[in-house]
């Protein structure tokens, strides 16, 4: 008989407004004991296995959709819009949805837009390559994503600040003070879906290639995408491939500039980006885990999940695993690519559909960087985001570096 989750004596661990670097090494020093804990809202497994695991296990449902109702917000249309989201989908409707939209994120599909990638960072680091000096945060990792979703999508060069207007807003919902972001975040999500659906009005009478096109024209079996799922999908690419990617390249950046000798190898060898990528992602991902629920009683471990229990993953300390990465807390760059990927885009049927694209954005920001930006170290103490960020990152990153 499977022992119920609810009767294993764990310690608990309250990790609510703790530094990130500090909950790290919490949860680092519980993994040596057990795989799993208990949290404020139910439990943490800690291990890569386990991580996995839960996540490629398809009666484990998302919790995305519970985040309103968690933070004591009971506002039907923001629930709705949730539930809506491809984040939140499960079962036939969520694969029916990625296999429509799955050809326009292949690997090619990101490829066509590295030329792109790198105009956009040269323009960013040409303004203040001569000084000597930046802050990162604002002068590279804000301005980037937003013109490559625009370019992916198709939506004009005039109308970027728009969309990072949104994206900044929409990403409150995240933040855990949702009572009083609410206002804001539900008049970015009415914008910007009023913005999508003219978008597509446009397109249906004049296809382009670009995402949204794409996305159209995507068909399968006579089956194709309503134009309120196109909408849907269209917020979810801005508002999940946005912020994620400021934020993992600031760490990326951040983790670098604090190990010289790796940014000058990454500068001279520019074909070690993508290690670079896997690397700085594994050690210091922007997203540390994710969340899912039981929708019916599941066993694991001879333990019993009742439906209903809330389980989150560690993905942070999933990849620090000893049992995948020897000598894990060691930052190598030219460690040898690992069987088991490290799990920042997480894992099973909600794995990150825009990976490519970040893998690509990451892999032209990195050692275009590390070239121009020459015997760079910090200038100032890196500021971190506040704890309870879900998606994370330096708020500010100030660097110095041999002027061009
Ligand atoms: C470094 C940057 C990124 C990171 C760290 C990241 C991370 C993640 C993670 C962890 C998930 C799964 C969440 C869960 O299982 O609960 C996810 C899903 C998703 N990501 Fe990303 N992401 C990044 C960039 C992007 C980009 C650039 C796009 C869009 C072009 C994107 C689009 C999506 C979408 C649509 C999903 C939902 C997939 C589904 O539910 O089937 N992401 N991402």
């Amino acid at each position: 008989m499977p022992t119920p989750v609810h009767e294993l004596d764990l310690p608990e661990i309250d990790l609510f407004g703790v530094q990130r670097f500090e909950a790290l090494e919490i949860l680092t020093r519980a993994r040596e004991d057990h795989w799993i804990v208990r949290n404020q809202m139910g439990f943490s497994v800690l291990h890569y296995d386990d991580a996995v695991a839960v996540l490629r296990d398809r009666r484990f449902h998302s919790a995305l959709a519970l985040l309103p109702s968690m933070a004591g917000i009971q506002d039907e249309q923001l629930a709705g819009r949730q539930q809506r989201s491809i984040l939140a989908m499960e079962g036939p409707e969520h694969a029916r949805l990625r296999r429509l939209v799955a050809p326009a994120f292949t690997p090619k599909s990101a490829d066509r837009l590295r030329p792109f990638m790198r105009e956009v960072v040269n323009g960013l680091v040409d303004a203040f390559a001569a000084e000597g000096r930046c802050e990162l945060v604002a002068d590279v990792c804000e301005p980037y994503p937003i013109p490559i979703i625009c370019e992916l999508l198709g939506a004009p060069k005039e109308d970027w600040k728009l969309f990072s207007g949104w994206a900044t807003d929409i990403f409150r919902i995240f933040n855990n003070d949702l009572a009083s972001d609410l206002p804001r975040i539900k008049a970015a999500m009415g914008d910007l879906d009023d913005y999508v659906r003219a978008m597509i009005a446009e397109r249906r009478d004049q296809p382009a290639d670009d995402l949204l096109s794409h996305m159209i024209a995507a068909e399968e079996a006579g089956d194709r995408l309503s134009t309120d799922e196109l909408v849907m999908m269209t917020e979810a690419v801005l508002m999940a491939g946005t912020d994620t990617t400021r934020n993992q390249l600031a760490c990326s950046v951040a983790l670098l500039a604090q190990h010289p000798d790796q940014w000058r190898m990454l500068a001279d060898d520019p074909a070690l980006a993508p290690r670079a990528v896997e690397e700085t992602m594994r050690y210091l991902g922007a997203v540390a885990g994710t969340a899912r629920v039981a929708s019916e009683d599941i066993e694991h471990r001879d333990v019993l999940f009742p439906a209903g229990t809330l389980v989150a993953t560690s993905l942070a300390t999933a990849n620090r695993d000893p049992g995948v990465w020897p000598d894990p807390a060691r930052f190598d760059i030219t460690r040898e690519p690992s069987n088991s990927p490290q799990l920042t885009f997480g894992a099973g049927i909600h794995f990150c559909l825009g990976a490519s694209l970040a893998r690509a954005e990451l892999q032209e920001a990195l050692p275009l960087l590390a070239r121009r930006l020459r015997d760079l170290e910090l200038d100032g103490e890196i500021e971190w985001k506040a704890a309870n960020i879900g998606i994370w990152g330096p708020a500010r990153l100030p660097l110095r570096f041999t002027p061009e």
